[in-house]
C-alpha cells in the first residue's frame, strides 16, 4: 500500500459523527408533513447532497409542485428540526475509531481537515469537542457546488496548502467518492460508501484496522 500521504480529509455526516441519522430523521418529518413518501433506500441519494438538492431529491415523489418560496421554507423547516437535534450531540456520538485514528494522525505528523457540504458543520464540531481539532475545515458555507463536484475537497487541500496527490478522502457517500476522485485524491469508503466500487479502499468504519496501513 502506499504510505506517502500528508494529510486526510473526513466528511462530517456519517464519517465523523452519527449526524446522517438526524438528517434522515428531521427529512422524514418534512416528507410526512406534506404526505412523500421517502425512506431510507430515497435518503441514501441525499448523502453529500446540499440541503436545496436534497429537497428537490424528495420532491421527485411529490403529488403537487411548489413555489420556489415554499421549497426555501421546507428546507427552513428541515433545517430547524435538524438543529434541534444536533445540539444533543455529545462526544460520544462520534463514530467507531475516530477518536483514535485522529489521534494516531497527529502522531504521525498527518495534517487533518474536514470536507463537508453541511452548513452546520461549525456547530457540530462545537458539539462534538473537534471544534479546535482540524487543521482546516472546508464546509457548506465554502462552496457554490456540493458533492460529487471536487470543489469541497479541492477548498480542504487548499487551505491545507498541499496538492490533491498528498490528500486522503474519507467519505460514506457515493457522490463524496466521486467528489475526491474527481478531486485527483485517494478515496476511502465507509458505512454506505464501503460498498462503493469505485472507492480505492472498502472499509466498515474508521475503527478498521487496514486504515492505519495507509499511514
Ligand atoms: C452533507 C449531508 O454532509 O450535508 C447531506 O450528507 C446534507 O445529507 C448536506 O444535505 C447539507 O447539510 P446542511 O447541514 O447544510 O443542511
Ligand atoms: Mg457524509
Amino acid at each position: 500500500m502506499i504510505q506517502n500521504y500528508d494529510a486526510v480529509i473526513f466528511d462530517l455526516d456519517g464519517v465523523l459523527v452519527s449526524t446522517d441519522e438526524c438528517h434522515y430523521q428531521a427529512w422524514k418529518c418534512l416528507a410526512d408533513r406534506e404526505n412523500i413518501p421517502f425512506d431510507r433506500k430515497v435518503n441514501e441519494r441525499l448523502r453529500g447532497v446540499s440541503r436545496m438538492e436534497s429537497l428537490e431529491i424528495i420532491l421527485e415523489r411529490a403529488a403537487k409542485q411548489y413555489t420556489p418560496t415554499e421549497k426555501v421554507r421546507m428546507a427552513e423547516y428541515k433545517n430547524q428540526i435538524y438543529r434541534e437535534k444536533i445540539e444533543g450531540l455529545t462526544p460520544s456520538d462520534l463514530l467507531p475509531g475516530v477518536a483514535l485514528f485522529l489521534r494516531y494522525l497527529r502522531e504521525q505528523g498527518k495534517r487533518i481537515a474536514v470536507g463537508s457540504s453541511s452548513k452546520n458543520t461549525g456547530r457540530i464540531l462545537e458539539k462534538i469537542g473537534l471544534d479546535k481539532t482540524f487543521d482546516a475545515v472546508a464546509d457548506g458555507n465554502d462552496i457554490t457546488k456540493s458533492k460529487p463536484d471536487p470543489e469541497v475537497f479541492l477548498v480542504a487541500a487548499k487551505k491545507l496548502g498541499l496538492p490533491s496527490a498528498r490528500c486522503i478522502v474519507v467519505e460514506d457517500a457515493f457522490s463524496g467518492i466521486e467528489a475526491g476522485k474527481a478531486a485527483g485524491m485517494t478515496t476511502v469508503g465507509v458505512g454506505s460508501a464501503g460498498q462503493c466500487p469505485s472507492a480505492d479502499y472498502r472499509l466498515v468504519d474508521l475503527a478498521d484496522e487496514r486504515l492505519y496501513q495507509l499511514f
